[in-house]
């Protein structure tokens, strides 16, 4: 006899209110999150697969003022940069997004990777050596899952040069930045992604090529 769980239709169609109601947050409440609250979803995201079972993910809390002010700056720089690159007529669409919660969420996680580590004995890496990179991002949306369905909104940032934050976190040497994500409970629930309330861009239904 099987302990596999059986998951029946009921729990299926929570699930997939759950994929649906995901969302990339950016607007935090600033009520601080239970740490015990973030080891468990640190937990859960290190169930995801990962290439040969090398778990090379890396979660780095960003826990001083200090180097969350520098991560700021950081991001208002590489923020700034994107804006004098945008064509003049989406320049001022760009300005007025809302693209990171740095200022109000109370978790900050930085996810990088060990590219090439121990654990794993390097199987698959050898033909697809960035499979290590995709192991750290599939952590990543398994955190981002946990975390929604514990109440909280999670939002990631990619407007900052990796090798800055590997800087300001100062972590080993070979270590890059996968995701810096925004933790923290959401000022408010949507099943619409912010890009699309905002104009900036809207879903499109699933499409498959066939061969
Ligand atoms: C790899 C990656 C990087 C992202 N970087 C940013 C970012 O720097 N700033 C931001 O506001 N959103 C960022 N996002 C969130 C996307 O904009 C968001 O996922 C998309 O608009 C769909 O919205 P949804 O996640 O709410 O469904 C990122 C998402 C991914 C997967």
């Amino acid at each position: 006899m099987s302990d596999a769980p059986a998951f029946d239709a009921g729990f299926r169609e929570r699930l997939a209110e759950l994929f649906a109601w995901r969302r990339d947050v950016r607007r935090f409440r600033t009520d601080p999150v239970d740490p015990a609250l973030v080891d468990t979803l640190i937990e859960t995201a290190s169930l995801a697969p990962s290439v040969g079972l090398s778990q090379p993910w890396r979660f780095v809390t960003v826990d001083t003022p200090a180097r969350r002010a520098a991560i700021r700056a950081a991001f208002a720089d590489s923020n700034a940069a994107a804006l004098a690159a945008q064509p003049d007529a989406r320049a001022a669409a760009y300005a007025a997004l809302k693209l990171a919660g740095l200022d109000a969420a109370p978790v900050h996680i930085a996810v990088l990777v060990e590219p090439d580590p121990a654990q794993g004995h390097g199987l698959g890496r050898t033909t697809m050596p960035e499979t290590v990179g995709y192991s750290a991002v599939l952590a990543i949306h398994t955190l981002w899952l946990a975390a929604r369905a514990a109440g909280l909104g999670l939002g990631w940032v990619s407007i900052l040069e990796p090798e800055r934050v590997c800087a300001i976190l100062d972590v080993p040497a070979d270590w890059r930045l996968v995701g810096y994500l925004c933790l923290g409970w959401p000022a408010a629930e949507t099943v619409t992604p912010e890009l699309e309330t905002a104009g900036w861009e809207h879903r499109r239904p699933a499409s498959v090529v066939r061969r």
